[in-house]
């Protein structure tokens, strides 16, 4: 008896199991947190939320504002960032989210943001350094940094610096930094944030950039111990959003395609950034790397190396410390080894 190929794929006995499959696999995306289970609200409390114009970010700052926080979006477009304010405070029904520009690759456009910040709030008690950059071609950064070391990594550094007072004063607070499963695939070497030494090979500039993310926020925890200010980084998962936007068309219709079933949407891939930043059980919790499905796992082996991570504070601060003063010994150029 021939067996036609189509009679096997359309044999109900397949798409049924496809289906069941496919159920299993959704809900295998959701983890064991679920944000409207979480009772938490936030009237009264200030949040920024970095690159929340889109992805991952624009679910965050909803969250934020649903529970009646005062939000700011701190995005580099004028026109998707009121957009995007105006949909959250549709969606929300909180009229208190608003937009405030700021280029996190450039350390002047996060100084004049930061001063902004300090000049109009009182208080600030979550901060999300939440955008980010990846497969994006070799550039050098007016600060002669190279381009997705600063987006990513030495910006959102110098942002946090200038705003940590300000988070101390309004204690307890935040800080949650948006890294990524990458950053076990990093490497660290310092001449990396001048643009010496990389080879721009898909996401391996990516992957050096979140290791620094997380390197960075474990010695920013241990500096912080005692002040009831917590920072911490959290992987969102594997997430359909516009991340892919600067990688070849093909790459980007897998990505799309095996997302559509496997990925997670924007909105989950919010929740674990969102329980790290809101849930009561994380309150004590600081210098942690959380996995996706919100449990803690250990980040790689370079961000728990005490000698690199006070490599890694020391060169920040060199790099963005802004004009010298002639005679300053401290040479911004020469990166530790
Ligand atoms: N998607 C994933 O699978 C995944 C996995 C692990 C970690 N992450 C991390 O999650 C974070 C959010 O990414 P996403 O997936 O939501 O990507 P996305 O959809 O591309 O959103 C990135 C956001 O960052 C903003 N941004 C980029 N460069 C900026 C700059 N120089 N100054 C200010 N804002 C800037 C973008 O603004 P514009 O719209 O104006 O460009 C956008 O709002 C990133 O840190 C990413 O590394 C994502
Ligand atoms: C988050 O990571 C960036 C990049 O490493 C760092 O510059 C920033 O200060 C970090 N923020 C926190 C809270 O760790
Ligand atoms: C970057 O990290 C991802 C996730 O761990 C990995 O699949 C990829 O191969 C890494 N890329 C490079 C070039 O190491
Ligand atoms: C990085 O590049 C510089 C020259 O651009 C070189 O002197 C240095 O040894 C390199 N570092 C590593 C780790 O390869």
């Amino acid at each position: 008896m021939p067996c036609e190929f189509t009679d096997i794929i359309y044999n109900p006995v397949w798409i049924v199991f496809t289906l069941i499959l496919a159920v299993v696999v959704r809900s295998q995306r959701k983890g064991s947190w679920n944000p409207c289970d979480c009772p938490v609200q936030l009237k009264g409390k200030t949040a920024i939320v970095t690159g929340a114009n889109t992805g991952i970010g624009k679910f965050i700052a909803l969250d934020f504002a649903k529970r009646g926080a005062r939000v700011i979006l701190a995005c580099r477009s004028e026109t998707r960032g009121t957009a995007a304010a105006k949909d959250i405070q549709q969606r929300s029904g909180n009229q208190n989210v608003h937009l405030q520009l700021v280029d996190t690759s450039s350390l002047d456009s996060v100084r004049r943001f930061a001063a902004r910040i300090l000049e109009e709030e009182k208080e600030l008690h979550i901060l999300v350094n939440n955008a980010g950059v990846s497969g994006i071609p070799r550039g050098i950064t007016e600060d002669r940094l190279e381009a997705s070391f600063a987006t990513n990594h030495i910006g959102p550094f110098l942002l946090t610096s200038l705003l940590l007072d300000l988070l101390k004063k309004s204690a307890p607070a935040r800080i949650v930094n948006v890294s990524s499963v990458n950053h076990f695939r990093g490497k660290v070497d310092f001449s990396h944030f001048r643009g010496e030494n990389l080879t721009y090979l898909l996401d391996t500039v990516y992957n050096h950039t979140k290791l620094h993310n997380v390197i960075w926020t474990n010695e920013l925890a241990r500096r912080l111990k005692g002040t009831d200010v917590t920072a911490n980084s959290v992987h969102p998962g594997a997430v359909v959003t516009e991340i892919m936007r600067h990688y070849h068309w093909l790459l980007r219709l897998i990505f799309n395609l095996v997302g559509l079933f496997f990925l997670k949407s924007s909105e989950e891939g919010a929740v674990s950034v969102i329980y790290c930043a809101v849930a009561e059980e994380t309150l004590d919790i600081s210098g942690k790397y959380f996995d996706s499905d919100c449990s803690l796992k250990l980040p790689a082996l370079a961000a728990r190396d005490p000698a690199i991570l006070a490599k890694e504070y020391e060169y920040c601060e060199r790099i963005t410390a802004g004009p010298r003063t002639a005679g300053d010994a401290s040479d911004p150029d020469t990166p530790p080894p």
